[in-house]
């Protein structure tokens, strides 16, 4: 169903219109009216005969005909019976503004549950409940208790906190930020953020997709639809609270160093959504992007007439990952020709103290026709003779002949706000900070970068299914949850792991016999089904380098263990070859039961236990991704080979991660699992998983 009869209805009825004042039901009737909403309006209200010079009807079905749109405004109690009256005639779109629902505890939950069985029984689509409204600019519907309609705009805004769509209403209408549609969902019983994104980027005058959210309903279903959302329109998202369900008790290292935030980053991150921390920011961007084409590359160039805010711009394009444009040679030239002597003719470009607009002018011109620049950043302060209000006049002229980003920075208040007013109507976007300016350009260009990027390929690689299979359905059969270390082993060797070699030993004569065999120094551990942390129970020993001190540690171990653990079942030790090249790493997946399988990839040792360098990625994973993952660890460098040392071989850990994200992917029944260490060797050498982790639960268990 099309969203169309909620945002351009061609009638609506005000279920709870009242007459009077400081009532949401007349405040919502007000700004109905007072916004130039064209289409009929049907207050409703059994006590009250007009308001305002409107008929009013006492109920849905006196009207006479089908209100496209009805806004309910009474009381919890209520909703349910106009609900029914909407089936009865035929409405089939509804606003619920009404509070005192899901959001009050079970009571209201019920309440929320039988409105929408009977909205759903109808055939009707509801925006709510306890929400602020909806507004359309383009077709002057006001239907909200927000404040007055604002200004016409290409930003598309949803809100789960009505609230804070009044805010940011107040705010934008300060700053003459326009909107194309706002939407407060509420407690998004029928209708969530999805629905309404897709409307959005079905909506031919929204160009930017803005939005705060707490919650996602469906996580699957926003991963598989996000994605195609922003790629038609960029998405801004403020993202607040903690999801509880992705908090749960984590018994894996990947687990807990996955913070109840990481699945959304993630999912973000996949979906190309912009991530905004602030009200600030997300204005910041949306401007951006409402009003610029997309920087083609990341070059930016910056004219001010003030060297400071000139080098803390180029501070910024550097310490934000973007690049700081070099100027063509023609370009210098015929800057040097045109400007005075002691303009600085490379970037940034100082058209000095005393420019007038006309020389940010021809500076602009100038710089907007070379190929090395994709962006433009023109930064001013308000000095004796600057022409504040030409010069952004110069700026707006030049935005339009050319098909090129720019970006405003005007430094000051009082003297650069006609400056600033220009800039507002010219469609430029213009920031209090050249760090700000440069954080959007940084947006802009990620997205477009996103955007471009190459199709998502996923590898699958040559496995033994069959083998996983086998072990993971043994372990859910006996209700094991964890999988002990030598099943572990065989389920990511089936997935083309190598692992140590090793054997078990019962006497110390066996063990010292199996250390001779595989070459010393080798490693102990002891054996047992109900032994899981080994080392907190003194169960393994590393390092040992003959048979004397083999079979020490063995007796050792067989005469403490028990001690710790009686109830242990100890089957024997096991006697392993120890891994001493190369570099640890940690490679791991935790499954977020919203979002699904997220790889993590780490630094070994003291970069995970206290650095916590880690980074995550949404399953599965393409090569692409898979790389990305290490160079977003901090110390990524030190992979690839630091003062002298050799690096490793990167592609063999992409490789890995691609491998575990394939098990993963397959074995839904696969709740955590940690390879700890991995250790990586440089390229060409084969890579050892040394100890692996996995638990297991049957699918759906943690829904
Ligand atoms: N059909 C038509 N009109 C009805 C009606 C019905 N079934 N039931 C009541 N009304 C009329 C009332 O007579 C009253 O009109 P009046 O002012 O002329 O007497 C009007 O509707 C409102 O009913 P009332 O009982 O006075 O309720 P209220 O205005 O105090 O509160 C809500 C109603 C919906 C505003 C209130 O229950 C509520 O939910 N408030 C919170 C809203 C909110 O915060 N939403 C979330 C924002 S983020």
């Amino acid at each position: 169903m099309s969203l169309e009869s909620f945002f351009n209805p061609a009638s609506v009825a005000i279920v709870g219109a009242s007459r009077r004042p400081g009532k949401v039901g007349r405040e919502i009737l007000v700004n109905i009216v007072r916004g130039g909403y064209p289409g009929k309006i049907f207050p409703i209200n059994p006590g009250v005969d007009s308001i305002d010079g409107l008929k009013c009807y006492p109920d849905l079905t006196s009207i006479g005909e089908v209100p496209e749109l009805v806004l309910i405004i009474v009381p919890a109690e209520t909703v349910a019976d106009v609900m029914r009256q909407c089936a009865r005639i035929g409405s089939k779109s509804v606003v619920i503004i009404t509070a005192g629902f899901k959001e009050v505890g079970a009571a209201g939950s019920q309440l929320e549950q039988e409105v929408l069985r009977i909205a759903h029984g109808a055939g009707i689509r509801v925006i709510g409940p306890n929400c602020l409204g909806i507004i359309d600019t383009v077709h002057k519907l006001n239907a909200s208790f927000a404040g007055d309609l604002p200004g016409t705009g290409a930003i598309g805004y949803v809100s789960q906190s009505g609230a804070l769509l009044a805010a940011i209403l107040d705010m934008a209408n300060a700053v003459g930020i326009g909107f194309s549609t706002l939407v407060s969902i509420g407690n998004k019983a029928d209708m969530d953020e999805l629905d309404i994104m897709q409307y959005l980027a079905d909506c031919p005058e929204t160009k930017v997709i803005a939005g705060y959210l707490e919650n996602i309903s469906d996580g699957n279903q926003f991963v598989r639809e996000a994605e195609i959302i922003s790629h038609a329109k960029p998405v801004l998202l403020m993202k607040s609270g903690a999801t509880g369900a992705g908090a749960r008790a984590a018994s894996s290292h990947t687990g807990s160093l996955a913070g109840s935030e990481t699945a959304y980053e993630c999912v973000f991150e996949r979906a190309g959504i912009i991530r905004c921390n602030s009200i600030k920011t997300q204005f910041d961007f949306a401007q951006a992007f409402a009003t610029q084409p997309l920087p083609e590359g990341d070059s930016v160039v910056v004219i001010t007439n003030a060297g400071g805010p000139g080098i803390m711009a180029a501070d910024a394009i550097e310490s934000q990952g973007l690049t700081f444009a070099k100027l063509s040679e023609e370009t210098v030239q015929k800057l040097a020709a045109k400007l005075p002597a002691a303009a600085n003719v490379n970037n940034p470009v100082d058209v000095l103290g005393d420019a007038l607009a006309e020389r940010y002018e021809l500076a602009l011109e100038i710089v907007m026709a070379d190929k090395n620049v994709s962006a433009i950043l023109v930064l001013l302060t308000p000095q004796a003779m600057t022409e504040v209000a030409a010069t952004a006049e110069a700026i707006v002229k030049e935005a339009k002949n050319h098909n090129k980003p720019v970006f405003a920075c005007f430094l000051g208040a009082e003297k650069v706000e006609p400056g600033l007013k220009v800039l507002r109507r010219g469609q430029i976007p213009q920031y209090d900070s050249p760090e700000s300016a440069v954080a959007a350009i940084k947006a802009m260009s990620d997205y477009h970068r996103w955007r471009h990027r190459p199709k998502r390929v996923v590898k699958l690689y040559p496995v033994n299914r069959r083998k996983v299979e086998n072990i993971v359905e043994r372990h859910l059969r006996l209700g094991i949850r964890e999988i002990g270390e030598v099943e572990s082993k065989e389920i990511i060797e089936a997935y083309g792991f190598v692992t140590p070699k090793g054997s078990i030993a019962t006497t110390a004569e066996q063990a010292a016999n199996i250390a001779r065999q595989l070459g010393f120094p080798v490693v102990l551990k002891i054996w047992s089904p109900d032994i899981i942390h080994k080392s907190d129970v003194g169960g393994v020993r590393v390092g040992l380098k003959s048979a004397q001190e083999v079979m020490d540690a063995f007796d050792l171990m067989m005469f403490r263990v028990p001690k710790k653990m009686p109830e242990a079942d100890i089957l024997g030790v096991l006697v392993q070859e120890m891994c001493t090249e190369g570099k640890e790493v940690i490679l791991g997946m935790h499954r977020d039961p919203h979002f699904g399988p997220m790889m993590m990839f780490g630094m070994g040792g003291i970069m995970v236990e206290v650095l916590k360098d880690v980074a995550f990625y949404l399953a599965p994973l393409t090569a692409v991704e898979a790389k990305q993952m290490l160079v977003n660890t901090r110390t990524y460098k030190m992979l690839t080979g630091v003062r002298g040392q050799a690096g490793v071989d990167i592609d063999a850990i992409a490789e890995a991660l691609q491998r575990l994200s394939q098990l993963v992917t397959e074995f839904p029944q696969i709740l955590e699992m940690d390879i700890n260490p991995f250790m990586v060797g440089p390229e060409g050498t084969t890579p050892i998983a040394v100890d692996a982790r996995i638990s297991v639960e049957k699918v759906g268990q943690t829904k």
